[in-house]
């Protein structure tokens, strides 16, 4: 039997990685107990998210569990062993804001967590491919101190800067910079992944994420900025940007097409590979050029309001190069533009406020 695994199955990643390999393989099995209700309340619970995957997919199994326990992850390995091909780990305390809050709860689920599903892994499914989505965070602040010029509705690189044509590759330092306490848990994380493909050899992959977004986010103000932007422009909620005139430039990347990324690995798998993935040139905004596709789409005026302090270590203009990626996979592409992206998560939050 064929057996992929995944982790936070009922969030935004996961439950993409839920629809599109229940079609590739005989069973996939599901992790989440729903902590993101824990980090940002009753509005960002992912149950409805897990019913409809149960009601939907007949080969779909859900388990209750969390990462952090050794003994109930163990037990879900020790039951499927080698039948397990794929992991998708995508289970995580996501936001840096709330990291600084608990900063025992973001470790211990960021990097602990990781630790457990790595080595339940070598223990049980040695064989597998694992998947682990990172994010851009590891890079710290390291891209504040680009060459950037003030562009009248966004932050930019300097043209001549080698950044410019594709955006920012995986040679920048992740040393040596303010990474917010999310961000060094992502690191520890990040950095275990990658050990676990050159140590032991297994078939790791790294996919360092800029801005993951889609129809199934349940955004909350502190994680999930296109969904929540979407969220606020359809109910008429109040919006604050934080800092850098609300210029600041994010690649924003549709679940499926990351998770398609992930099929590509799948296939022919590396180890202990690193990959930045976002949309790139081919899919990015700034605040500024979000609220206007938001008010757009939904045909309302949003009530927003700006407030001078950026976030701590918030990147001012990130873009991701994905040039590696698509050397080692060439037939992959991005399917989904923002513009299609958006219209799809109002249809989806629309349904759902
Ligand atoms: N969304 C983004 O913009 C973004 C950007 C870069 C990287 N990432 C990374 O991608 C991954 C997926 O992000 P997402 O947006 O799908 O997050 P999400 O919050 O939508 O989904 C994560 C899921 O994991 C579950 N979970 C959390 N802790 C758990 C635990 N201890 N045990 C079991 N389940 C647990 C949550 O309940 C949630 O349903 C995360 O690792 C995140 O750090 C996300």
């Amino acid at each position: 039997m064929n057996i992929a695994l995944v982790t936070g199955s009922a969030g935004l990643i996961g439950s993409e990685s839920v629809a599109f390999f229940a079609e590739k393989f005989d069973l996939v099995i599901g992790i989440d107990n729903n902590l993101r209700s824990y980090f940002f309340g009753a509005e960002a619970s992912t149950d409805w998210n897990r019913k409809g995957l149960e009601e939907k997919f007949s080969n779909y199994k859900h388990y209750k569990a969390d990462i952090r326990s050794e003994e109930e992850i163990n037990k879900i390995f020790a039951e499927y062993g080698a039948d397990i091909k794929l992991v998708v780990h995508t289970a995580a305390q996501p936001s840096h804001d709330w990291a600084a809050r608990e900063p025992f709860t973001d470790f211990t689920v960021n990097a602990n967590g990781t630790l457990v599903m790595l080595e339940a892994t070598r223990k049980y499914s040695p064989e597998a491919v694992f998947i682990f989505t990172s994010t851009n965070k590891v890079y710290g602040d390291t891209p504040n101190y680009l060459p950037l010029v003030e562009l009248e509705t966004r932050w930019e690189i300097d043209q001549n800067h080698p950044y410019f044509t594709n955006g920012i590759d995986e040679l920048m330092s992740i040393d040596h910079s303010k990474h917010s306490i999310f961000g060094a848990s992502k690191v520890a994380a990040d950095v275990m992944v990658q050990e676990y493909g050159r140590y032991f050899g297994m078939k790791t992959a790294v996919f360092r994420g800029g801005c993951l977004t889609g129809p199934n986010h349940s955004g909350a103000q502190l994680h999930g900025f296109l969904a929540y932007l979407m969220k606020c422009a359809i109910t008429g909620n109040h919006y604050t940007i934080f800092g850098y005139k609300g210029k600041q430039v994010r690649d924003n990347i549709h679940s499926w097409d990351l998770v398609n990324m992930f099929w590509h690995f799948y296939q022919n798998p590396r180890a202990g590979e690193v990959y930045n993935a976002g949309g790139g040139r081919f899919s990015n905004c700034s605040m500024q050029e979000g609220i206007a596709i938001c008010e757009e789409i939904t045909g309302n005026k949003m009530s927003y309001s700006y407030a001078e302090d950026n976030r701590s270590g918030d990147h001012i203009w990130y873009i991701s190069d994905l040039t590696k990626f698509k050397n080692h996979y060439p037939e992959w592409t991005w399917k989904y533009d923002l513009k299609t992206t958006l219209t799809q998560m109002y249809d989806n939050i629309s349904k759902r406020v």
